[in-house]
């Protein structure tokens, strides 16, 4: 098993994960698969800001990590979104903490400050990832997506990236270039 950057190619094998969230369940807020051009542009548009991360086993995605933009107004500029996603069978080994420690590194090299999470409830094995990677709970929107049949709750949650302190009144620098990876991270 390897974590490295992800390429554009690796669209169809992240879709073999993600559909089946989209397909038959709320955990991902989309109606319909996309198709995987657009996956395509997804990875490109996140690389190029951020960074997106697949695991790899045997030749084939086991899973993936990325980060996005926040919000676009500029004060929110330190703040970055994230999401993880496993094949069935790469879950419950440890395989989403080491995508997401490797991607929090980088953003935190990059000068992100603030990570956050939203994830549609319930989803017990998200919310132990995030609470054991030391995010903390912001606060539940109630019923705020319509899907298969159902409102759906949506726990937001967030943890500080870089120092655990810093001067006052000093802006810290502003996100800089996506940082990559020395090498492939063999698990
Ligand atoms: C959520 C997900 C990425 C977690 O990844 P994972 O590799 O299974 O989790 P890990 O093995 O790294 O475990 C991380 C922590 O979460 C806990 N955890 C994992 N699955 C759990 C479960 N089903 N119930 C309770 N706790 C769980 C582990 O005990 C571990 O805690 P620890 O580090 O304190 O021992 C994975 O289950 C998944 O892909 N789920 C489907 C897609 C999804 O929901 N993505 C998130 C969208 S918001």
């Amino acid at each position: 098993m390897v974590i490295r950057h992800a390429d554009p190619d690796d669209a169809a094998g992240c879709l073999a994960i993600y559909s089946p969230f989209v397909e038959t369940s709320a955990v991902s807020f989309e109606d319909s698969t996309p198709p995987v051009e657009q996956f395509r542009q997804r990875i490109l548009r996140s690389s190029r800001s951020h960074a997106f991360l697949v695991a790899q086993d045997a030749g084939q995605i086991a899973g993936f990590a990325y980060a996005g933009p926040h919000r676009e107004r500029t004060a929110y500029r330190w703040a970055a979104e994230v999401s993880v996603y496993l094949g069935e069978r790469h879950r419950g080994q440890g395989l989403g903490r080491a995508l997401y420690e490797n991607l929090f590194s980088l953003l935190e090299q990059q000068g992100y400050r603030t990570l956050l999470a939203a994830i549609a409830l319930p989803n017990p094995a998200s919310v132990a990832l995030h609470r054991a990677l030391g995010f903390t709970e912001v606060g539940v929107f109630k019923e705020i997506g319509w899907k298969l049949g159902a409102w759906h709750d949506v726990l937001w949650l967030a943890r500080r990236l870089g120092p655990a302190e810093e001067p006052v009144g000093v802006r810290p620098r502003s996100p800089g270039p996506p940082v990559r990876l020395a090498a492939p991270v063999a698990l």
